[in-house]
C-alpha cells in the first residue's frame, strides 16, 4: 500500500504512479526540522524565508491593486501589461536586447510553477534533465510529475583542510558533464547564483555548459532567481545572453525572491518566443493566471527600484546579513563555503560529534548523518538548519552529508542571537 511520510494512504482508488516519484511521498526535509517540531524559541535558519517584510511601498501597491475591480480579477495568462512592460525596463539591459512584452516574457505563479510549465511543455516521458548536485528540491518532482528522467552531476567541495573556502570552489568536472548527456537529454538547469552552495557561475564555466548544451542541442533552464543577491564585485552571467544561447534558454526570475515576498508567489520566465510560448500554452491549462493584485505590487516593485537605489541597498543589507552569520563560523573554528550569492552558507558539520544514544525522533532514522547533526544541533544549541544530503541523489549523497545550509535572510538581530548560540557547538565538537 502506498504511505506518505510512512503513513499508509487510504484511498478508495489507488494513487497515479507519478505520485511514486520525485520522492513526492516521502518525508520532505521542510516538515522534519518544521518550527513545530523544534524547540519554540529556536532561531529559525532553515527554510529560505524573511522575517521582516516586503518594502512598505511595495505593499502600498498591493493594497492599492486590491481597491481597484480590474486587481481583483484574472489577469491575462501571459501576465498582467504593467508587469511584463515593468520586466521589459528593469531587465532588457542586463539581457542585451529589448524584451518584447507580448511574446518573450511570462508571469507565473512564483518561479516553481514557472519551472514546472515548462517540464510540461518540453519533456516527453524518458526525456532526460541534467541538474546539478546539491539542486533545489522541488526540481526532482517537477520533472518526474511531467514523466522526464533527472540526471544528477555533483559540484565538487573544496577539501575539508581549506577552511575559508569559497562557492567558487565548488567545481564542475566537465568530464563529468559531458558525460552525462545523452541523445535523451532535453534539458540543463542551471542554478546562478545557487542554492545551497551560493556559487555564481563563472563566465568560462557558462560557456562551457553552453557549448555543451549547443552540441547536444539541449534547452537551458537558467533558474536566476537570487540574481539580485550576488557580493563581492562577482559577476552575474546570464548564460542567455552567450552567443547562440538566447535561443535554448529560458530565465527563471521570482518576485518573492527579489521583493522579500516568498508568499506571494509570483515569478516570470524570460525566454524566445519558441520557448515561451509553448510554456504559455501550458501554464494556462495549469493555473489560467497568476494572482493579480500582487503582480501588480510586483511591478511597481520593479517600476521604483531604480529610483529608489533598492536593489543596491537590498544588496549591501543582504552583505552584512552574511558577515555576521559568517564571522560566527570564523569564530567557531569550523569549516565552511563563503558564499559569493544567493542567501545560504554551507557549515562542515563533519566534525560535530554526535552522541549514539541521542534521542532523535522516527523521521530522521535511515537519513543521513546531517539530519542528525541538524537535529542535534537544532535541540541544542537553539538554531536550526537544513541537512545538505536531501539536496542530492543517493549515489552522490554522501557529500551532502557533510554540510547544514544555514539562511541569513533574517534581521540582524536574530542572526546576531544566532550566531551567539551557535558558539555552544565548540563543546559538541571532535
Ligand atoms: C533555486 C530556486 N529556484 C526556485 C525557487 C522557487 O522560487 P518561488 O518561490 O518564486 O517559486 C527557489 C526557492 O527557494 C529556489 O531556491
Amino acid at each position: 500500500m502506498a504511505t506518505i511520510n510512512g503513513v499508509p494512504v487510504k484511498s478508495p482508488v489507488p494513487l497515479s504512479s507519478r505520485m511514486q516519484t520525485g520522492r513526492a511521498m516521502a518525508l520532505d526535509v521542510w516538515s522534519v526540522y518544521n518550527a513545530a517540531n523544534l524547540p519554540a524559541d529556536c532561531i529559525n535558519l532553515g527554510q529560505g524565508y524573511m522575517n521582516f517584510p516586503p518594502p512598505q511601498w511595495v505593499k502600498d501597491a498591493a493594497t492599492e491593486a486590491l481597491g481597484t475591480v480590474a486587481g481583483n480579477h484574472y489577469s491575462h495568462p501571459k501576465g498582467r501589461p504593467r508587469l511584463r512592460e515593468a520586466i521589459r525596463d528593469y531587465y532588457s539591459a542586463s539581457y542585451g536586447r529589448t524584451l518584447n512584452v507580448d511574446n518573450e516574457i511570462l508571469v507565473t505563479s512564483g518561479a516553481n510553477e514557472g519551472q514546472y510549465a515548462m517540464f510540461t511543455a518540453f519533456l516527453d516521458p524518458g526525456d532526460e534533465v541534467i541538474m546539478f548536485e546539491p539542486y533545489f528540491d522541488q526540481y526532482l518532482p517537477s520533472v518526474t510529475f511531467n514523466a522526464g528522467t533527472p540526471v544528477f552531476v555533483p559540484l565538487h567541495p573544496p577539501s575539508s583542510a581549506n577552511r575559508r573556502s569559497t562557492s567558487d570552489d565548488w567545481t564542475i568536472d566537465f568530464e563529468e558533464l559531458r558525460a552525462a548527456f545523452s541523445p535523451k537529454t532535453k534539458m540543463i538547469i542551471v542554478n546562478t547564483p545557487h542554492n545551497p552552495v551560493g556559487k555564481v557561475f563563472r563566465r568560462d564555466e557558462l560557456e562551457k555548459i553552453a557549448a555543451l548544451a549547443k552540441e547536444f542541442n539541449t534547452l537551458v533552464m537558467a533558474d536566476e532567481v537570487y540574481d539580485c543577491l550576488v557580493y563581492d564585485q562577482k559577476e552575474h552571467v546570464r548564460i542567455a545572453t552567450l552567443p547562440g544561447m538566447w535561443e535554448r534558454t529560458v530565465t527563471v526570475g521570482s518576485a518573492g525572491k527579489s521583493f522579500a515576498a516568498t508568499g506571494w508567489r509570483v515569478g516570470w520566465l524570460v525566454g524566445p518566443p519558441t520557448l515561451i510560448g509553448p510554456v504559455l500554452a501550458a501554464t494556462t491549462r495549469i493555473v489560467y493566471c497568476s494572482n493579480s493584485p500582487l503582480q501588480e505590487a510586483a511591478a511597481a516593485g520593479l517600476e521604483q527600484a531604480p529610483s529608489r537605489n533598492f536593489f543596491p541597498l537590498q544588496l549591501q543589507a543582504y552583505q552584512e546579513r552574511r558577515d555576521i552569520l559568517l564571522e560566527g563560523f570564523d569564530r567557531l573554528g569550523m569549516n565552511y563555503t563563503h558564499p559569493e550569492g544567493s542567501y545560504f552558507a554551507l557549515l562542515d558539520i563533519s566534525n560535530v560529534d554526535i552522541p549514539d544514544d541521542y534521542p532523535f525522533p522516527q523521521t530522521i532514522h535511515g537519513r543521513g548523518r546531517d539530519f542528525k547533526a541538524c537535529w542535534f544541533i537544532a535541540m541544542e544549541v537553539g538554531v536550526s538548519s537544513i541537512p545538505v544530503s536531501e539536496f542530492y541523489g543517493e549515489k552522490n549523497s554522501h557529500i551532502g552529508e557533510k554540510f547544514a545550509r544555514f539562511a541569513f535572510c533574517k534581521d540582524t538581530a536574530q542572526l546576531k542571537e544566532a550566531v551567539e548560540r551557535l558558539q555552544k557547538l565548540k563543546n559538541y565538537l571532535k
